[in-house]
């Protein structure tokens, strides 16, 4: 018997009844087939077969604490005891919104949603709305959600590309708004003259420049010196603003997110992901003179579930945990991802198997490529996918679950133990490719 024989046969079933058996694009990629979980605990996941997985995929990233945090999940219960959602306020939603403020460089006022796609959605209208222009520049590659208005140039292929100063906007989806892609202009990511000339060439159409401040969802590129503090100059001297989306580099990189890290401040941060560490929730977070029309209503913002309970009292057991001790989980978190990025290289050279591992640690990315260096999107298509598939599938049986895109996510639960294990897998299996 298969080794996921009941996931395989749970898969069947949910293809019967739910849409590709999948509740989220992302997740039909999975070899061999999409596997079904039964439970969660620390760095470790148990699938449907009682295999059992050092999990580096962290719930695309989420899991920061690991998987049934004590201390997180307790609070959570005793919160939603007492109720789960008011449809009015509550005095948890203000303790959370003034921690994001003590915490967050750029953030003098918030906004809580459910989804990173929700408050990237509300930044743009917030910046169009601001500005009183109708574009905004994102770049080739980047991940803002699935919203038309947003994914827009998520992966597109090699032929569909266009020119490197000019590329194409490229629909994420069938059915998606033709306007929405007028809306954006689609740079590639570290050329800051590039962005310089657009951003002035078009200073009269462009409401905002959004970006992620790592490019974490396509090959953790990290911004080369100087990139993010010249979209900060040239932002400011063509009157723009600077929105950065910090749905995977928010509370990974440090309590204060990758504009800590970097030292350079937006004038808007999306934050989601690990902040409720599995939890659906999100936040706009902003200058007061920009959220003031948040405030007012002049730029619209609603959410039934906004603001529940079980989320609320999530992310701020989780922002406590990761607070505590100056933030030294952080530390933590790259120091563990420094030695698992080590072991992983050892093991490819072992194999005499061409890699790169980059990324800020505490997310990286791995791919088979001859590259040195891999700077924008356009570059992160030469890596070998199909063969980072095979080596996916092949770790998957040695219990390590990985995502196929090349992502890993380090969280605070994620031992040494751990890590010995995963380069054990990875040298088997780097030799079966
Ligand atoms: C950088 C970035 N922005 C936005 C999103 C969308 O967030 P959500 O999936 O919560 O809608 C993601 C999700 O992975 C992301 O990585």
């Amino acid at each position: 018997m298969s080794r996921y024989a009941h996931s395989k046969k749970l898969f069947e079933r949910a293809s019967r009844a739910v849409a590709g058996g999948v509740n989220s694009q992302w997740r039909a990629q999975q070899p061999p087939h999409p596997l079904f979980f039964t439970r969660g605990a620390g760095s470790r996941l148990w699938d449907a077969d009682d295999n059992e997985y050092v999990d580096w995929a962290l719930g695309e990233g989420t899991m920061v604490l690991g998987h049934s945090p004590a201390g997180v999940i307790e609070r959570i219960i005793e919160a939603i005891c007492g109720g789960q959602l008011y449809g009015g306020q509550h005095e948890a939603e203000v303790l959370l919104a003034e921690k994001l403020c003590k915490l967050i460089p750029c953030a003098e006022v918030t906004r809580l949603a459910l989804s990173g796609s929700e408050a990237v959605h509300l930044a743009l209208r917030l910046a169009r709305a601001a500005k009183r222009r109708p574009r905004f520049i994102r770049f080739e590659g980047h991940y803002h959600g699935w919203m038309d208005g947003e994914a827009v140039s998520v992966n597109p292929t090699p032929d569909q590309h266009g020119p490197r100063e000019n590329p194409m906007p490229v629909p994420w989806s069938d059915g998606q708004r033709a306007s929405a892609l007028a809306e954006c202009v689609v740079l590639p990511w570290n050329d800051l003259d590039l962005a310089r000339r657009t951003v002035e060439r078009l200073q009269d159409d462009i409401a905002a420049v959004i970006t992620e401040p790592v490019m974490g969802h396509n090959g953790c590129v990290m911004p080369e010196q100087g990139f993010l503090e010249g979209l900060r100059r040239t932002c400011d001297t063509h009157n723009v603003l600077l929105i950065f989306d910090e749905c995977l580099t928010g509370f990974r990189l440090s309590a204060g997110g990758a504009q800590q890290h970097f030292g350079v401040t937006p004038d808007l941060a999306v934050f989601g992901g690990a902040m409720g560490n599995g939890f659906p929730i999100s936040a706009l977070a902003g200058r007061r003179k920009l959220m003031d029309l948040v405030a007012t209503g002049a730029c619209a913002h609603a959410g039934t579930a906004n603001a529940g309970c079980a989320s609320v009292t999530s992310a701020l057991a989780t922002i406590e945990k990761l607070e505590a001790d100056h933030g030294a989980v952080f530390k933590q978190l790259a120091d563990r991802a420094k030695h698992l990025m080590e072991g992983l290289r050892r093991a490819a050279q072992a194999a005499r198997v061409p890699v790169l591992l980059q990324g800020p640690g505490p997310m990286f990315h791995l791919g088979f490529t001859s590259q040195l260096r891999v700077r924008d999107y356009r570059d992160t298509t030469r890596y070998d996918r199909a063969r980072y598939v095979r080596f996916c599938r092949a770790m998957l049986d040695h219990g390590v679950r990985l995502l196929p895109r090349g992502v890993w996510f380090v969280s605070a639960a994620h031992t040494e133990e751990d890590i010995q294990k995963t380069v054990a897998a990875a040298e088997v299996s780097l030799k079966t490719l």
